[in-house]
């Protein structure tokens, strides 16, 4: 395993040698051209190319942090689109439930029969008082204040002293319902009674899943942090959307990542990325050792060296994905096998519009969410989790969701494995305040994107723009 002392080392070390060479678009080998020399077939959906020319005018800085812009989310956003409010696996038996909160409205999620799920607002029908707090188990719904009760499909059971409340009638007091659905293994939740349908929503993301080798239901939950950050909650998804930021903020990175290669997919509202890996990136030129860059991705992930391998004529990334797969089906007992080189070893992320990323991938999945803090635009909410492959019989129950305070760093979660992933995600933390109070002081109107490499950030934009004038 790597020290703090000598990660700190190997960050300083890739700073001091930072140049920004000026390379011309043609000099950087696409995704498309690195993944025809990979070892599997590559799902066909990675080939597609989907770009539009969107304009390039700044998206205006208020938008990050004014109260009015964030009360038009609620009610034209989050009350409006479907959202990840948690886990299948987080529910699944009858009774559990989840509390999922976004802005200031909190909704329960919960598992009214072996096959249904519902969610209910999270308010008493009485004087309004939450009926449920953070996630647990029960057999009904039942309002701590004055006790009124509720039957797990939402039907009144029981007033205390019911003669004082003949004005009730039960059919009224159902209690109301937010719209429900689930794909992958998450539960989605939409406010909108006249919303379309899930499915509808996530138009050809369905589809494009299909061609992945390990669906996210079949995997469990290895690991859940999350934390307030101070930052908007679109400053954070941001940060998390495009490769362009590796070389300044991540440059110990580019040793092992292609970082200007990434490719970046825009579709209805929805877009993805990928950002290859085991390879040097071009601000670096061709390794002398053409493995080098496999080695180097390994030790970032903390898989041994020693590992068995046939590296006679494999590429850097046919090596390091290699190397992933062995090193899964020790941990996990999954046969990984017939699994491309790019799920094993690169960032393929989708983004689920307006705040979730979900990856894919096999050899680091990381799904992430970004929410407003209640109801202050400075601040939001990131949940990271790690999907994981398992064998059915073996499946593990999900981590449960462990909080960061503002003072506690990833790299010293040590779940978070190895710690250089930790150091990572701190490096991107650190930033965020910074952007958020950069954003308040500029003298500048709005920021300036990149074409092709920030494409995605604008789309986003531009789709929330859609929500919001609606
Ligand atoms: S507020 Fe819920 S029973 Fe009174
Ligand atoms: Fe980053």
């Amino acid at each position: 395993m790597t020290s703090s002392k000598e990660i700190d080392s190997k960050v300083a070390s890739a700073k001091s040698n930072l140049s920004s060479k000026n390379l011309s678009r043609e000099e950087i080998e696409t995704v498309q051209d690195i993944l025809k020399t990979d070892s599997r077939p590559v799902p066909p959906v990675l080939k597609q190319e989907s770009t539009k020319n969107l304009g390039n005018l700044d998206i205006p800085k208020e938008r990050y942090f004014s109260q009015e812009y964030h009360d038009q989310e609620v009610e034209k956003l989050w009350k409006k689109v479907w959202q990840w409010a948690c886990r299948e696996e987080n529910i699944p038996n009858v009774g559990d439930y989840v509390v999922y909160e976004i802005a200031d409205l909190s909704v329960i999620v919960i598992r009214t029969k072996p096959n249904k799920i519902s969610a209910f607002y999270n308010s008493c029908l009485h004087r309004g008082m939450q009926l449920c707090v953070g996630e647990g188990k029960t057999s009904n719904l039942r309002c701590p204040y004055h006790g009124w009760t509720w039957k797990l499909d939402g039907t009144l059971a029981h007033i205390p002293c019911r003669w004082d409340f003949e004005h009730v009638n039960d059919n009224d007091f159902r209690l109301p319902e937010v719209k429900v659905d689930t794909w992958q293994g998450f539960v989605f939740i939409n406010f909108d009674p006249n919303c379309e349908s899930l499915e509808n929503y996530l138009e050809n993301i369905p589809e494009h899943f299909q061609q992945f080798a390990f669906p996210l239901e079949k995997r469990f939950t290895a690991l859940h942090v999350a934390q307030v950050i101070n930052t908007n909650w679109k400053v954070a998804l941001e940060a998390m959307m495009e490769a362009y930021h590796i070389f300044a903020t991540h440059p110990q990175m580019l040793k092992h990542a292609g970082d200007i290669n990434s490719k970046y997919n825009i579709y209805g509202r929805h877009s993805y990325m990928v950002f290859p890996s085991a390879m040097q990136s071009p601000y670096l030129g061709k390794p002398q050792d053409p493995q080098a860059p496999a080695k180097a991705m390994m030790d970032y992930m903390g898989i041994d060296r020693d590992i068995k391998l046939t590296s006679k004529g494999m590429n850097s990334r046919a090596y390091a994905a290699e190397a992933v797969r062995q090193n899964l089906n020790q941990h996990l007992g999954v046969d990984l096998s017939d699994v491309s080189d790019t799920e094993m070893i690169d960032a393929i992320s989708y983004f689920v519009f307006p705040n979730s990323i979900i990856m894919p991938v096999v050899g680091q999945p990381a799904q992430l969410r970004f929410r407003p803090y209640g109801n202050n635009p400075d601040f939001c909410i990131m949940d990271l989790l790690t999907l994981l492959p398992s064998s059915l019989e073996n499946t593990p129950p999900p981590a449960k969701t462990r909080w960061l305070t503002s003072e506690e760093k990833w790299s010293d979660v040590p779940e978070i494995q190895p710690e250089e992933v930790g150091v990572v995600l701190d490096q991107d933390f650190a930033n965020l305040p910074l952007i958020q109070k950069g954003l308040k002081t500029s003298a500048k109107p709005g920021i300036t994107l990149a074409n092709y490499q920030e494409s995605r950030i604008r789309h986003f934009h531009l789709v929330l723009d859609k929500y919001l004038s609606d």
